[in-house]
């Protein structure tokens, strides 16, 4: 559920009309909405009310300052990738006991930061990197608390390049050899062993792929109690999908039901990684329509949005619902088209032959269900000032992050000298 939608033949976000913020920021921009955010966020959070817990939310789905200051007010901790995240989630206020940080590639620099910052636990995903994080700790007179991130080899069924959890992909280390990954890191005079950690995948919508991994995660914990090694957290990684179609992924409680006993059996504090469940309906991407044109047999509608906006289509060729902002749109003729935006590619695209009312320029049209790895994947391609970004709170809204301007494009780069 989201609160987006019409009003008087016009889209709202929350109390506040897009056309209002369109005509106040200008366009493209995205639109976040403050009280989705939070709803979000609590469902989440009430469905484990009986597990000991710490929702970590997944900050590569939206970095947004606001957006992760709004989880740190609600308690919530962060799951972290790099040296910047970790960054933005302490700027934002979240605890450094609420951080976990994965990633295969962690460098020196990112660990000690990590290290000094305090962290919950690192989810250490090879035996080299354990190996670099206990020596860092020594140099530093410190202990590392380690989680092992397990590759249980479950297939999420989702797209195979959000798939993660699958012996072929590269993140964490076999559940097959885990156990001996494990003896090395109680060895270590440095390394305090306090989790277990996996994360199968992202946008899954069924819930066996969830049991099938937690199943095989618990009995590494059992195997490692029997041999006197007590862990004191099970994260459980992110990965529950949502409604960008017509698909009907498990709420958050439907997940609660199906894996409540197990988590309370293992008697671990229980660690959630979500990112898109919680962000992606929470937001949209609003663009101007500057054109259409017909090749031969095919429509165009060229918005001011594009792939460095919105990579997700071109990427995944996912779908994001369209909708126009003026209702009154909709009654026009309808045609089959492509929306796309003015780079210089033909995988430039935000939706492939739909249906839609035929659309003139200037209209405003909403990329919809684009909370999540919009933004935060976007980029400067054919030099595109990055867009703003606004939230809306009732009947305010605020520029997150300002749209970013020409002179920003060239920040940093230098002339050298004999070119001048
Ligand atoms: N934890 C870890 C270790 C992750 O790698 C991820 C996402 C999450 C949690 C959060 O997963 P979520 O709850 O959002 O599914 N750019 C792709 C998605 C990439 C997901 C990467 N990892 C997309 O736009 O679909």
């Amino acid at each position: 559920m989201h609160y987006f939608d019409y009003r008087l033949g016009e889209l709202y976000c929350e109390e506040v009309p897009i056309k209002k913020i369109a005509e106040e920021v200008g366009t493209p921009f995205y639109c976040y909405s403050h009280g989705t955010l939070l709803r979000h966020y609590n469902v989440f959070d009430h469905s484990f009310e009986k597990v000991p817990h710490i929702v970590c939310f997944a900050v590569k789905a939206n970095s947004n300052l606001a957006v992760l200051k709004l989880f740190a007010r609600q308690g919530g901790g962060a799951d972290i990738v790099s040296g910047g995240e970790l960054y933005r989630a302490q700027k934002a206020g979240i605890p450094p006991g609420k951080i976990v940080y994965a990633g295969v590639g962690k460098t020196r620099q990112e660990i000690i930061s990590a290290l000094k910052a305090g962290i919950l636990m690192f989810n250490v995903e090879s035996s080299q990197e354990l190996l670099t994080i206990d020596s860092i700790a020594s140099e530093m007179g410190v202990k590392a608390p380690i989680a092992l991130r397990i590759n249980p080899n479950v297939d999420p069924q989702t797209h195979p390049y959000v798939s993660t959890g699958l012996k072929e992909n590269k993140f964490g280390i076999s559940h097959t050899t885990v156990l001996e990954e494990y003896k090395l890191a109680i060895s270590l005079k440095n390394i305090d062993v306090v989790g277990v950690h996996k994360h199968i995948g992202s946008q899954i919508t069924m819930v066996s792929p969830f049991v099938d991994a937690l199943e095989k995660t618990i009995d590494i914990v059992e195997k490692l109690k029997e041999g006197g090694i007590n862990i004191k957290y099970i994260d459980i990684g992110g990965g529950l999908g949502i409604t960008y179609e017509d698909e009907a992924p498990p709420q958050p409680n439907d997940l609660a039901k199906a894996i409540e006993p197990l988590l309370l059996k293992s008697g671990c504090t229980i660690i959630f990684e979500p990112g898109r469940v919680i962000v992606g309906n929470a937001g949209i991407l609003v663009a101007t329509v500057l054109y259409s044109k017909k090749n031969d047999d095919k429509t165009f509608f060229i918005v001011d949005a594009a792939m460095n906006d919105l990579a997700r289509p071109s990427l995944y060729n996912s779908y994001h619902g369209i909708a126009p902002v003026e209702m009154e749109v909709n009654a026009r003729e309808k045609i089959v088209a492509d929306i796309v935006g003015p780079i210089c590619e033909s995988g430039d695209f935000l939706a492939k032959d739909r249906t839609l009312p035929n659309y003139k320029p200037g209209d405003l049209m909403s990329i919809m269900s684009s909370g999540a790895y919009g933004f935060s994947m976007s980029s400067n391609y054919n030099s595109r000032p990055r867009v703003a970004e606004v939230m809306v709170n009732g009947d305010r809204f605020d520029v997150v992050r300002a749209r970013e301007k020409v002179e920003d494009l060239v920040n940093g780069e230098v002339i050298p000298e004999y070119l001048e």
